[in-house]
């Protein structure tokens, strides 16, 4: 990967400047091992001061006016429109995913800044009469949104910049100084972007980009100085950090085995078929809302299941940056060994392989389960692979039963047009969002996202974090004429 490699280390980003580190980390390419660039991992002192800088930098930054806010945040997006190209080929090498979800993801972070300068805008507070009783006549509550102070953002592999946008772009526009930990295997895209950050205005701190080691970040977690910590990433270490962070602002974004219902009255059975094979297979799996489970009511699943093993079989692998292949290489060898142990457990225990179940490399095939025990980890736990496992089920009721007999709750997906069955499954499936019509790996940015139950806290999507990452406070106003 011609563009990322650079003889020198690219340098971390330490309140906003460029340089080199303490030490370097290697970043390959999933799908063959091959270097793709050495990136500056910052020493002690570094990050020591980075913390210190967001810190001096926050009563500053806070009070900037909301047209500065939102001229960094439209620059963000025009230099990512500009560069995209160039961002989608980094992403390729480091995270494997095929180009043209590189090149979706280039897209959906160009928003998500364009989105944030937008709400930058109208980010205002609300005004609250108090002379509800006696004793409030003549006051007025001005109500506001401040930064909850300076947050640490650390961020997954498999959306290196996207998940990346979704801590920065928010932070910035409520004027929250960001210090950003990327994924110790895909910080490229991370770094770019702090490049891009360093063509602003910002002030010195308001940025910091730290390709860390996982275990050098458990410092930063705990370091009071950044009263929020904004995470994306496994369930144990999420919850780890909300255990020993208890007295900090905690937003978790974690995974899921996300399921899709196939209603028996859907009339599109075999382009629900097309879009729960592309979406349990895309960026190979490794998305926390692809589709994992696929729950079918039993009157249509005779029809359903060939067509949707016709759909998964039919989907390419190989080189992610040609650009006819569907599904890339997982994000390395020992995590296509791991979901290939998973699949062979279920075989163990009584499913079927309908297609699939091995792996070149770090290529796993697409594939299609059936017969799946309840307890076996492909069911029950996250995948992170492309492996999707039906069920059959006799009813509505059912299906909804068996999307929330598990300990996630991040989006569902219903295929259904009865209008009532959707206020339904609406009410009743226990997960953060539910999409009716579509798979449950429907994401718009600007929509509120995230999970419940094992599957986080808070909710990420640009006006949502923003609210997130501030907290009200309260101006009472005395002597007022109403
Ligand atoms: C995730 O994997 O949680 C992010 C999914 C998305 O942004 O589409």
């Amino acid at each position: 990967m011609e563009e990322a490699f650079t003889p020198e280390p690219r340098p971390a980003w330490i309140a906003g400047l460029p340089e080199q580190g303490a030490s370097t980390l290697e970043v390959t390419h999933p799908f063959d091992g091959s270097e793709v660039a050495t990136v500056a991992v910052p020493g002690p002192e570094q990050v020591e001061r980075a913390v210190a800088k967001a810190a001096a930098v926050a009563a500053e930054f806070r009070r900037r006016p909301a047209h500065q806010h939102a001229a960094v945040l439209e620059h963000v997006s025009r230099a990512l429109t500009e560069r995209a190209e160039e961002i989608a080929e980094v992403i390729t090498a480091e995270n494997g995913k095929p180009l043209k979800w590189s090149e979706v993801e280039v897209r959906r972070a160009i928003s998500v800044f364009r989105i944030a300068a937008e709400e930058a805008r109208r980010f205002d507070g609300q005004l609250q009469r108090l002379d509800t009783d006696e004793g409030g006549e003549g006051r007025l509550a001005l109500v506001r949104r401040v930064p909850r102070g300076p947050v640490l953002g650390i961020a997954p592999f498999n959306f290196p910049l996207n998940l990346v946008a979704h801590k920065v772009a928010p932070a910035l526009a409520v004027g929250a100084p960001i210090i950003v930990k990327p994924a110790p295997r895909t910080p490229l895209s991370a770094l770019i972007l702090g490049e891009i950050l360093a063509e602003t205005d910002l002030p010195d701190g308001a940025f910091s980009v730290l390709p860390l080691g996982n275990e050098e970040t458990s410092a930063l977690v705990a370091d009071p100085r950044l009263p929020v910590v904004s995470f994306t990433g496994s369930g144990p270490v999420g919850w780890s950090i909300a255990d020993a962070a208890a007295r900090k602002h905690v937003v978790l974004e974690l995974g899921g085995n996300a399921a899709a219902v196939v209603l028996a009255d859907w009339p599109d059975l075999a382009g629900a078929a097309r879009r729960i094979a592309t979406f349990g297979n895309y960026q190979a799996g490794q998305s926390c809302i692809a589709v994992q489970r696929v729950i079918v009511e039993r009157a249509v699943a005779d029809e359903f299941v060939p067509v949707l093993t016709e759909a998964v079989r039919g989907l390419r692998t190989g080189d992610p940056y040609d650009t006819e292949v569907e599904v890339g290489p997982v994000v390395d060898e020992a995590a296509a060994a791991r979901i290939v142990t998973w699949i062979g457990e279920a075989v163990d225990a009584g499913a079927r392989v309908l297609t699939g179940g091995g792996r070149t490399g770090a290529t796993v095939e697409p594939t299609l389960l059936t017969d799946v025990p309840p307890e076996a980890k492909v069911w029950a736990e996250e995948v992170f692979g492309p492996v999707l496992a039906i069920s059959v089920v006799d009813s509505a009721d059912a299906a909804f039963a068996a999307v929330n007999d598990s300990r996630y709750g991040l989006q569902a997906g219903v295929f259904t047009r009865d209008v009532g069955l959707a206020f339904r499954a609406s009410a009743e499936l226990e997960t953060g969002g539910v999409i009716i019509g579509d798979v449950p790996s429907y994401r718009a940015d600007q929509m509120p996202y995230g999970g419940v139950k094992g599957s986080g806290r808070g909710r990420e999507g640009v006006p949502a974090a923003m609210a997130d990452l501030t907290e009200e406070k309260v101006t009472v106003l005395t002597g007022i004429t109403l």
